[in-house]
């Protein structure tokens, strides 16, 4: 059996997102979206906010697919799941450099486990978390850009939106 743990912050959950989890789940038998608790980032959504809807996205549209919560280091996580694997999405060439460097230094602490890089769909190359996060703080339109569930706590979250 192949796992693989696919990390990231998802504050909030983008299509962009949903489409490298559908392409990861067609390779790896089991797949682990994995929602990192980083105390020196600021996010927008607690962490029980995005794993709520991590939970809602992935339970209708990927039954087979794990959601959960981790903090401290990521390789040291992967081990205790029992994965092979980390899954990354790299949209263009600015994503590499950041990208590289982690897979590498996960390597040098882990050697046993691999970084695997998913492109997703061209229509969402320019899509971000980041992006997202501001278009909505300034009242802006994320339509098509993150799922309705995303779109309404967005709302909720920043009453401009
Ligand atoms: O969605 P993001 O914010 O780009 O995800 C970044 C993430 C969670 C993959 C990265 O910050 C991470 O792996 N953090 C865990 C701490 C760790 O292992 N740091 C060493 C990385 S070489």
């Amino acid at each position: 059996m192949t796992k693989v743990i696919y990390p990231g912050s998802f504050d909030p959950l983008t299509f962009g997102h949903i489409d490298v989890i559908e392409r990861t789940r067609r390779l790896f038998d089991q797949v682990v979206v994995a929602i990192i608790t980083n105390p020196s980032k600021q996010p927008l959504f607690t962490v029980e906010d995005r794993r709520e809807m991590l939970e809602a996205i992935v339970k209708k549209r990927f039954p087979d697919v794990e959601v959960d919560v981790f903090h401290g280091l990521l390789v040291d996580y992967a081990k205790r799941k029992r994965a092979q694997a980390i899954v990354r999405g790299i949209r263009a060439v600015t994503d590499y450099e950041y990208e590289f460097q982690m897979a590498l230094m996960n390597r040098r602490l882990a050697p046993q486990i691999e970084t695997v890089f998913m492109m997703p769909a061209e229509q969402y190359s320019y899509l971000s978390s980041r992006l997202v996060k501001e278009i909505a703080e300034l009242g802006g339109s994320v339509k098509g850009l993150v799922p309705d569930i995303v779109e309404k706590r967005l709302r909720k979250r920043l009453p401009k939106t």
